[in-house]
């Protein structure tokens, strides 16, 4: 007889807790669910639970009952950070729309960049009278950096819209939508052709920092969109870039530290869009129905496809 692992106890440390909780409970009602924030959360919480619904995890998991994390994010990296994933715990993520919403801000930004929506506002504030045609995205080209669900997203609506779209992703194999896909150590090669440049890959040891001077210097006026981690980029090298012109602007939605701190040069920095991590949200029902679909995938005994490999980080 298969033994399958059975999961019934669910701590729940997200700041929809209660949502989630639920919005699970309406579709299991055999699952005890246990909503706790991290300064809530005591250390019995940890060795009742089978399983951990979050963003980021509260309590160490080498001790705990824990033998399951599922995200409530599509980017694990904050789980991991803290951690040397302990053998056998399974971890799962949720990517729901993301990708649609994630893409729609990408597409919002450039088309506002083309369209000189910013200039225009300031004009009409000094009644000024100043006709410049808008750029069209037809035929600019965008590199978009993670060639995964989201990744694909963009490229899709950009490629709808008659962009070229230039993927990197690790071995740079070919995936369609994109025009084409390069490989992540051709990057700094593959920017000089790009209009947009748009970060969509997950934070992890081997894309820390991918984009620095190395990358930014060679790009040509282009406009850089980041939606995916702080992490990736080097904001020193962006400021940089910004200043000598080879990055005519960028729209900025995630931060190395967040909330951005008031200090930071990005507030004010010429070109640049703060927005604050919004993006790609993961609405409730999308992380209770990932969790769900995980969960049938557990129980029965089968891989799981939303499962994210620790070491990789993805
Ligand atoms: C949001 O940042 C996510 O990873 O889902």
């Amino acid at each position: 007889m298969v033994n399958r692992p059975s999961f019934s106890k669910i701590l729940i440390s997200d700041t929809r807790g209660d949502e989630i909780a639920a919005y699970l409970r309406a579709r299991r009602p055999d699952l005890i669910c246990r909503v706790r924030a991290a300064d809530t959360l005591t250390a019995p919480d940890r060795v009742w639970a089978d399983a951990l619904i979050g963003f980021t995890v509260p309590v160490g998991l080498e001790g705990s009952s824990i033998r399951w994390v599922h995200s409530t994010g599509a980017g694990v990296d904050a789980l991991l950070r803290p951690h040397r994933w302990p053998v056998g715990v399974t971890l799962t993520r949720t990517t729901g729309e993301l990708g649609a919403r994630i893409a729609e801000y990408c597409l919002a930004h450039a088309l506002a960049l083309a369209q000189r929506i910013h200039m225009f506002q300031r004009d009409q504030t000094k009644r000024r009278w100043a006709p410049v045609e808008p750029a069209t995205l037809r035929g600019s080209t965008a590199v978009i950096v993670g060639a995964g669900s989201v990744g694909s997203a963009i490229a899709a609506r950009f490629g709808a819209l008659g962009c070229v779209t230039l993927g990197i992703s690790r071995h740079g194999r070919p995936r369609s939508p994109f025009d084409r896909v390069h490989a992540v150590e051709d990057l700094a090669a593959v920017v000089p052709a790009a209009r947009w440049v748009i970060l969509a890959a997950p934070l992890t040891r081997d894309t820390r920092g991918l984009v620095g001077a190395k990358v930014l210097s060679r790009c040509r006026a282009a406009f850089l969109i980041n939606v995916a981690r702080g992490g990736l980029l080097d904001t020193a090298a962006l400021l940089v870039a910004l200043k000598t012109g080879t990055l005519a602007g960028a729209a900025l939605d995630v931060f190395e530290e967040e909330p951005l701190p008031a200090d930071s040069p990005l507030w004010r920095a010429p070109g640049v869009l703060v927005t604050p991590h919004i993006a790609g949200v993961t609405h409730v029902a999308e992380a209770g129905e990932a969790f769900l679909e995980a969960l049938a995938h557990l129980e029965a005994g089968e891989p799981v496809p939303l499962a994210v490999d620790p070491a990789r980080g993805y």
